[in-house]
C-alpha cells in the first residue's frame, strides 16, 4: 500500500519518534514504507513521513547509476541509535520526500556509528562512511523530529519561507501522492 507522504507543516515531522516494541510483526509495515519509497523515486524514507510516530526507516541507494558506493546499500534500521559521528563535515545538496522541490547544501559529519535491529530484530552495530552515513543521519534526523532545513542559515531559512508556508498548504508539484497540513484544514472548514 502506497501511503501518501507527509509534507513540512506536519506536527508528526517534529515529534520525536517512539521506539517499537521487541518482536513486533513489522512486515506489512515494512513492505509498505518501501512501496511508498519506490513510488516517489526516494532513497529514504523515515516511518513519520508516511505519519508513523516511530523509530524506523528504510533506505535503498541500490537505483541511482551514479552512485557506485550504494549499490548494496538497501536496509531497514528498526529502533536505532546513533553512537557517534566522527570524521571531517563535508557538504551535499540534500532534498527531502517531505519538503518537495527544495534542495540544499548540508554539512554532515563522514562517519556513523550506529546500532540497530533488522525487520526480523536481529540486532547490529555498523559504522557507516561518506554517502551512506550521510542518507542515515538524513533519516534517523526524521525519527528524532528534525529536518535538513534546519541545518540553514537563519537568512536562507527566511528566503524559503514563502516555498515552505506553499508545501504545508498543498501549493506544491509532485509526482506523488502528499498529505498538507494546512490542506486539511482549508477543507475541513468546506
Ligand atoms: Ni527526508
Amino acid at each position: 500500500m502506497i501511503y501518501p507522504i507527509v509534507v513540512y507543516g506536519d506536527a508528526v515531522l517534529r515529534k520525536r519518534a517512539t521506539n517499537i516494541k521487541e518482536g513486533t510483526d513489522l512486515t506489512e509495515l515494512v513492505e509498505n514504507m518501501y512501496e511508498t519509497m519506490h513510488g516517489a523515486h526516494g532513497i529514504g524514507l523515515a516511518a513519520p513521513q508516511i505519519g508513523k510516530s516511530v523509530r524506523l526507516f528504510v533506505v535503498d541507494g541500490t537505483t541511482l547509476d551514479d552512485e557506485p558506493t550504494l549499490v548494496d546499500f538497501k536496509k531497514i534500521f528498526v529502533n536505532p541509535q546513533i553512537l557517534k559521528e566522527t570524521g571531517e563535515e563535508w557538504d551535499f545538496e540534500e532534498g527531502c520526500l517531505s519538503i518537495p522541490n527544495i534542495r540544499e547544501d548540508v554539512w554532515r559529519k563522514e562517519n556513523v556509528r550506529i546500532k540497530y535491529f533488522d525487520e526480523q530484530w536481529n540486532a547490529f552495530e555498523e559504522e557507516f562512511t561518506g554517502m551512506k552515513a550521510r542518507i542515515i543521519q538524513h533519516e534517523y534526523d526524521h525519527i528524532e523530529g528534525k529536518l535538513f532545513i534546519d541545518y540553514l542559515t537563519p537568512l536562507k531559512k527566511r528566503m524559503l519561507k514563502g516555498k515552505l508556508a506553499d508545501i504545508s498548504k498543498g501549493d506544491v508539484d509532485t509526482d506523488y501522492r502528499i498529505l498538507a497540513p494546512l490542506k486539511k484544514i482549508i477543507l475541513a472548514f468546506n
